[in-house]
């Protein structure tokens, strides 16, 4: 690493609640990969993406916050540039010295970003030696500098990607058994693969949230104002059809906080999903519910969980998240591996300070359900690993810097054509953390 220049992907797509951070896990994530490479002799030119900007400047949407962020936590300054690109970025990157770090302003205010534009990444290329893509959170997406510039340079996963790929393989792969998944937030639509791809591995799925009453709906209950997809019942019940005939247990919620509106100060209580009422909104699973899921996960070796059981947000409806987060806790310390993704569900267990009990946290939401349903991820596929599934994928462009010697030359030749197409693997998974309301 000594002198290399080092162009690095980061995911710092952190939630911002009136400019300030709300959740810096993603930056924490991202430390050690960039302390190696500081402390390995290089120069690192750090890219992320902020939010969905959608090609334009957007002041909200600025990076300075996630490297003020940084620069607390490695106690190195982290200047940012005003622009991922432009005079004044050239200038920056030509002056850093070894052991110097840069943050490109939010690379998405470029429209050539989230196309994958040849052109654009070869300018963020050009600010770089090698590529190391860390971006773990952003590696379903196919853009410009998750995919594009490897294209252009040599190029490694760093050590977030790394954790992240084996916590998640050894889960799909070799579990402890039983092994339970617990699925909550807003929607089904978006889950539907990763929940037939996890019916596939696990012995028992807990449902929550908001897609838990498309689940009740399928199963023959009506849900009254509670946010469930119409549309995605069929599918629902599809996914329960397949449980049993696997011997798949599920356990839908079999009680529920119900309230007037979905509001903070609203009326609310609890019922039976036997009998919701028509005019009130599901917003908690309710506490028979809760003493069922604690007694389900009791001889439970492996847990994933993903995604808010409740209407989160609002502290009286966000009981059961708090109480699945405890019973986490208690399974890790008994033993349990237990790996939690979503920023909802990981926000929970941070606010009752147990986060670090855990197996894993994955700073992926789209990304760690888009690799849980055994779908190549774009942002690792072009970055080959020796021993990897990636190994046999299609390879952009490889050229491993010899120990002791120089970064191999930057490809002269001919323009290579991206060969993953922007948005082929982009859905709009609007999230995977999204409230219920
Ligand atoms: C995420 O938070 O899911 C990633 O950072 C990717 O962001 P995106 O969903 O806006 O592409
Ligand atoms: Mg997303």
């Amino acid at each position: 690493m000594q002198g290399q220049r080092v162009l690095l992907r980061v995911d710092f797509n952190v939630p911002l609640s009136d400019g300030k951070i709300v959740d810096d896990s993603r930056i924490r994530a991202a430390v050690p990969t960039i302390k190696a490479l500081l402390d390995g002799g290089a120069s690192v030119v750090i890219m992320s993406h902020l939010g969905r900007p959608d090609g334009r400047v957007v002041d909200g949407l600025r990076l300075r916050p996630a490297a003020e962020r940084l620069t607390q936590l490695i106690r190195v300054n982290v200047p940012t540039t005003g622009d991922a690109l432009g005079v004044g970025t050239d200038d920056a990157v030509r002056r850093l010295r070894p052991g110097e770090l840069l943050l490109l302003e939010n690379v998405r205010f470029h429209a050539g970003e989230e196309r994958n534009d040849p052109a654009f990444a070869e300018r963020l290329a050009s600010y770089g030696d090698v590529f190391v893509n860390d971006a773990f959170g952003a590696a379903h997406r196919a853009h410009a500098s998750t995919v594009g510039v490897a294209a252009y340079l040599p190029s490694y996963v760093g050590l977030l990607m790394e954790q992240e790929v084996e916590a998640l393989s050894n889960l799909l792969e070799k579990p402890a058994r039983p092994f339970a998944a617990i699925v909550g937030g807003g929607k089904v639509s978006g889950k539907v693969a990763v929940l037939e791809a996890l019916i596939k591995k696990v012995d028992l799925l807990i449902l929550g949230g908001g897609v838990a009453n498309t689940f009740l709906v399928a199963s023959g209950r009506s849900v009254g104002k509670s946010l469930y997809e119409s549309k995605m019942v069929d599918d629902a019940r599809r996914i329960l059809k397949l449980a049993q005939d696997r011997g798949v247990r599920v356990l839908l919620p079999v009680d529920g906080v119900v309230a007037k509106e979905v509001t903070r100060g609203t009326e609310f209580k609890v019922v039976s999903t036997d009998k919701l009422p028509a005019s009130w909104h599901m917003v908690d699973l309710g506490p028979a519910s809760i003493t069922a899921i604690r007694e389900a996960l009791a001889p439970i070796k492996t847990i994933l969980w993903n995604g808010p059981l409740g209407v989160f947000e609002i502290p009286s409806f966000a009981v059961a998240t708090r109480e699945l987060a405890k019973v986490a806790a208690e399974k890790a310390d008994a033993g349990a591996t237990v790996v939690v993704g979503g920023g909802d569900s990981i926000a929970a267990l941070r606010q009752l300070g147990i986060a670090e009990k855990m197996t894993h946290l994955s700073t992926g939401g789209g990304a760690s359900l888009e690799f849980l349903e055994g779908r190549d991820l774009p942002g690792l596929a072009v970055v080959p690993t020796a021993g990897s599934p990636y190994e046999t994928l299609p390879i952009v462009y490889v050229a491993p810097v010899k120990p002791g010697g120089k970064a191999a030359p930057r490809r002269a030749a001919a323009k290579p054509k991206p060969i993953i197409k922007p948005s082929a693997l982009d859905d709009e998974d609007d999230d995977e953390s999204d409230p219920l309301a």
